[in-house]
């Protein structure tokens, strides 16, 4: 079980606390099978530009094949090695022989090594990330399909402020969705690249091929510059970062989830698998899984200030803090694929009350812009003076003529129902509907507005 990195220019018998304080085993789990890849590779590379022999390529292939196939031994992960590429290198080595064993390593560094395992770990993250979020998005527009014409309240300052529909809610976090679908896909371009070859950061003098292993690892070109391709880790702050943002906007609409299921409001009944109740109380029915997922962007930003924090200052090229920052972003970046798709999963089976939101729909005055807006229309006065006028109303308590006719009064010292203003006029402005169907420039919540922005969002989704 020797780590055969130990072996040459230090001696002395670490204590088990130097070495596990060292060793990068438990977040090195993470990246175990990406580093079975990149040895192939590499092996394959060396022997192609004849950098090692066809034998000694096939003794050192076959294990690793056996491995990738059944799984990294447990031993390889034992720490006293002080990585996993350390414990891989010292099992192959034991099973080849010294003279096989021994060859892989050219070449290369763990520096070069570790930094391409992150890159495949990550892409590999981003990818799940990135369907999960085509399943949200796509969750979400159908059921703002189904929701085109459910009146509901809109929320400023989460007071009543004007109607919207269900469907302008929800096609509201698709866009918000789509965005963070972006930013990762514009992440991944930049993640994508193989460092591979920059070995302790100068590359080597060995003939190696760089685009070779690059293209045998799935990547779309190399980081050039070998010095910055192992010391660079702003691309793991960078998806740490997109992620921070991508869970932000999941925590609010899983705090609207939590309010909107609230006896208070009742606008949602949540599927009962996405609920918890209580060791005392039988009653309850408490939304637990929108609750940790509202608290899991402040998890996630922890481990992306930690990150970032971790390269701050840090001179080029490799510095062994770098292995520090792993944890915290395999911490951060796994996880949130399950995330997105346990989201996904509560609003495909949450039951949305909408007779509740249609009779909240019109509280608070909540169409009151629309009588003001009305008033405009009808009487060409400034829309500041009609704002007065119903806002003079509203503090009298009643939106009807009389009450209208007062206001205008004190505002201007003229009566607008002798100028032709009706309780007609009054109660098409203060009709949900109305106020909602005339907002139907793009991105508004008009039914026709709508079906645009579906048509556009599927357009959009089937692109991405
Ligand atoms: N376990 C190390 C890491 O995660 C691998 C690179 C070690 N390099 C070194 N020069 N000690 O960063």
């Amino acid at each position: 079980m020797k780590d055969v990195i130990r072996q040459g220019r230090l001696g002395g018998e670490r204590t088990h606390d130097i070495e596990s304080f060292l060793s990068s085993m438990e977040a090195d789990r993470f990246i175990a099978e990406p580093d079975l890849l990149v040895d192939m590779a590499h092996l394959l590379m060396l022997v192609r530009q004849k950098i090692v022999t066809e034998e000694i390529a096939s003794a050192l292939m076959k294990p690793l094949l056996r491995m990738y196939q059944e799984g990294v031994p447990t031993d390889a992960f034992d720490e006293q090695y002080e990585d996993i590429h350390a414990g891989i290198e010292s099992g192959l080595t034991r099973e080849a022989g010294s003279e096989a064993g021994g060859r892989l390593h050219i070449g290369r560094s763990r520096n070069d090594e570790v930094a391409t395992c992150i890159r495949i770990k990550t892409r590999s993250e981003i990818f799940d990330q990135l369907h999960a979020l085509i399943r949200l998005r796509r969750v979400l527009i159908t059921r703002a399909r189904e929701f085109r014409d459910t009146i509901m309240p809109g929320f400023t300052h989460l007071q009543h402020a004007q109607p919207t529909t269900l469907a302008h809610h929800l096609l509201a976090y698709e866009q918000a969705f789509g965005r963070d679908f972006s930013r990762l896909s514009d992440s991944l371009a930049r993640v994508n690249l193989s460092p591979l070859g920059a070995a302790a950061f100068a590359s080597t003098g060995y003939p190696i091929d760089r685009k070779m292993t690059a293209d045998l690892l799935g990547f779309d070109g190399i980081v050039l510059n070998t010095m910055d391709a192992v010391a660079g880790r702003d691309t793991a702050g960078e998806i740490l970062a997109a992620d921070t943002i991508l869970l932000t906007t999941l925590s609010r609409f899983c705090e609207e989830l939590v309010i909107w299921s609230s006896a208070f409001v009742r606008f949602v009944d949540l599927n009962e698998i996405y609920c918890s109740t209580s060791s005392i109380m039988p009653q309850k029915k408490n939304p637990d899984v929108a609750e940790i997922l509202r608290s899991r962007a402040g998890s996630l930003l922890g481990e992306f200030v930690s990150a970032i924090t971790i390269t701050k200052g840090l001179p080029m090229s490799y510095n062994r803090d770098l292995q520090d920052l792993n944890p915290h972003l395999w911490r951060g970046i796994t996880g949130i694929r399950r995330d997105i798709d346990l989201l996904a999963g509560m609003i495909r089976t949450a039951r949305f009350e909408t007779e509740r939101m249609a009779e909240e729909a019109g509280k608070g005055f909540s169409t009151a812009t629309e009588v003001a807006d009305q008033l405009v229309r009808e009487f060409d006065i400034p829309f500041r003076t009609a704002h007065h006028i119903v806002g003079h109303a509203v503090r009298k308590g009643t939106m009807d003529l009389n009450t209208l006719d007062e206001a205008a009064i004190e505002v201007t010292g003229v009566s607008l129902s002798s100028r032709g203003l009706t309780q007609i006029i009054i109660d098409t402005a203060l009709d949900p509907a109305v106020g909602v169907n005339i907002r139907r420039w793009p991105g508004g919540p008009a039914h026709s507005a709508t079906e645009q922005a579906i048509i556009e969002r599927e357009r959009v989704l089937a692109d991405d």
